[in-house]
């Protein structure tokens, strides 16, 4: 039998040379990104009355998934299912700033690798809340 390949070395992240500094720079850049938008603003300051810890939370979130240094412990989806009316086109304008974000912050390979798990992450909730909001045909439902 052929061995599995198992992902071994460092993570990716740190492969690309991405350090933490950088990481606090996209997170903070982009969500001052999102506080300007005209559709993203709003429920971004509807939702979180404190920003500081918000953002030492997403430094810590992208630093576990871009580093593996495990310091995120939370939960996104509940977070994100939460969220009153929340829509495909929210989703596809938050990716727009992120990758815009990470052109600004990074050499253009390590912009795409966050912006591919961006893309997944944001796949995967865009699911999650379109479940709860009973837009997604299923067999039990009928
Ligand atoms: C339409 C797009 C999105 C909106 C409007 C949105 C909004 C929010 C808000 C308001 C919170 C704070 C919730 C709270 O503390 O009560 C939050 C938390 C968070 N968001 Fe998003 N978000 C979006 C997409 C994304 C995407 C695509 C990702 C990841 C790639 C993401 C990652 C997170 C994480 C990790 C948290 C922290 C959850 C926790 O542990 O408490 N968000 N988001």
């Amino acid at each position: 039998m052929e061995p599995r390949v198992i992902q071994s070395g460092p993570p990716p992240g740190a492969r690309l040379g991405i350090t933490e500094v950088q990481i606090h720079a996209l997170v903070h850049g982009f969500y001052d990104k999102i506080r300007n938008d005209a559709v993203l603003g709003p429920i971004f300051e509807r939702e979180i009355t404190d920003w500081t810890p918000h953002l030492a939370k997403m430094c810590d979130f992208w630093s576990s998934v871009i580093l593996m240094s495990g310091r995120y412990h939370g939960r996104p989806v509940p977070a994100h299912m939460k969220i009153a009316g929340l829509s495909p086109e929210n989703f596809a304008r938050w990716l727009e700033l992120f990758r815009a974000t990470a052109h600004e912050t990074f050499t253009d390979e390590a912009a795409a690798l966050l912006i591919d798990r961006a893309g997944r992450i944001a796949q995967s909730l865009e699911m999650m809340v379109a479940l709860k909001n009973g837009e997604f045909p299923t067999r039990s439902a009928s």
